[in-house]
């Protein structure tokens, strides 16, 4: 059954509560890449120009509650003012209101003043201790300021918190155009995939992508492994890998995947080596099995690059999460650079990115364009293709 969506809801006049996800890259009082902002705006802007009085909460960043000092300094580092600020300047059509608190007086009066068509950007709702522990009285409460509930945090959905899954728990609830459009291009590629299918998964560890490579076995036609966590599957193939990125513990789990992926995963071949990883000065390329002490894999080789091309061409489905190495160096970029491009070369593929550093990498290559769809969870679009059920997700009412 389908989730029902902001349009279903009747909003003229009401209180809407959207959790939007404004966890936006900033730098002081700098939005450094306001993508998940404009990101929710059709949301936004929809309620808005449809006279709702909408109230937006979002997280940013991290807040340590256990030591106060630390936590002092998160609250500072993560204040929400700028964001407002960057919201407003999208949003010039209406009027914004920031609120520097998370419950009280203050809020609930700023709240009440609201007009038809106004919005409100609350602070940081992990200013609250209750937020991550999904608090039922805080959720309670946030829900008590409003009349309707919309989720458009689609990079917050994994997380069962109280501004996700306790707030909805008490109003009715649709989700917005944001999470619509996720769930349109990832469930595609999980559910009904045009075929080829095939999957590349890179980034560090293999621990954080175990769920993930063992869904898309069973899924994809291919799944193609690179990054730093091929380290830990060479390893399992019994090669040296010098100082490279392992996971000693996770040597019998790549050596399963090996045994039960057999042709449809593939490995890379050859690697980008060097004796140090922040000044190197011996930067050479070698095939796998012949890595020498000393040297750790830092990027996915040109040979690589060309197989992995290979596994791409004809395909009509990719799912894309990882880096294919340490591609914020130039010297160990020319993998995810490469694997990059050949993705967005495809004709008639629907290209999925799963958030997260491979987005970046796209979008800093200027290739963004040329992919269907890029994700603006990480986290929860790495959960969605393990096949998990997302809380924020799970919680909102069917049509
Ligand atoms: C993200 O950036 O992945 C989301 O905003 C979730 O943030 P979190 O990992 O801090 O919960």
């Amino acid at each position: 059954m389908a989730k029902r969506i902001v349009t279903d809801l009747n909003v003229e006049g009401k209180k809407v509560i959207v959790r939007v996800d404004f966890n936006v890259p900033h730098k002081g009082d700098v939005i450094t890449d306001d993508n998940r902002i404009q990101a929710a705006l059709p949301t936004i802007k929809y309620l808005a120009d449809h006279k709702a009085r909408v109230i937006l909460l979002s997280h940013l960043g991290k807040v340590d509650h256990k030591d106060p000092e630390k936590c002092e300094a998160d609250k500072k580092k993560n204040d929400m003012a700028p964001v407002a600020k960057r919201l407003a300047e999208l949003v010039p059509d209406h009027k914004v209101v920031f609120v520097n608190a998370t419950r009280g007086e203050e809020l609930e009066n700023a709240v009440k003043a609201l007009e038809d068509g106004d919005i409100l950007l609350m602070q940081n709702t992990r200013y609250e201790k209750g937020e991550s522990k999904n608090d039922p009285e805080l959720g309670a409460y946030w829900a008590s300021l409003g009349d309707l509930y919309v989720s458009d945090a689609f990079g917050s959905v994994h997380r069962a918190h109280a501004s996700t899954v306790g707030i909805p728990s008490h109003l009715p609830s649709a989700v917005g155009f944001l999470i619509e459009k996720e769930l349109k291009y990832l469930g595609q590629a999980l559910d009904d995939p045009k075929r080829p299918f095939v999957a590349v998964l890179g980034g560090a560890k293999v621990s954080d992508k175990i769920a993930v490579i063992e869904n898309l076995l069973k899924i994809a036609d291919k799944v193609i492994v690179g990054g730093g966590m091929a380290y830990t599957f060479f390893k399992a193939k019994g090669y040296e890998v010098g100082s490279s990125l392992l996971e000693e513990d996770k040597i019998d789990i790549a050596k399963d995947f090996i045994a039960k992926g057999g042709d449809k995963l593939v490995l890379p071949v050859d690697t980008v080596i060097a004796n140090s990883f922040d000044e190197p000065t011996d930067i050479k390329t070698v095939d796998v099995d012949k890595m020498p002490e000393g040297y750790m894999g830092l990027d996915i080789g040109p040979k690589t690059v060309e197989l992995f091309s290979k596994e791409l061409a004809g395909a009509k489905t990719v799912f894309w999460n990882g880096p294919m190495g340490v591609f914020e160096k130039e010297q160990f970029a020319a993998g995810t650079i490469g694997v990059c491009k050949a993705i967005a070369s495809l004709d008639d593929c629907m290209s999925v990115i799963g958030g997260g550093d491979s987005a970046s990498a796209a979008k800093n290559l200027g290739y963004a364009d040329k992919f269907t769809h890029i994700s603006t969870g990480g986290g929860a679009s790495l959960e969605y293709m393990e096949g998990k059920e997302l809380p924020g997700i799970a919680i909102i009412e069917e049509k």
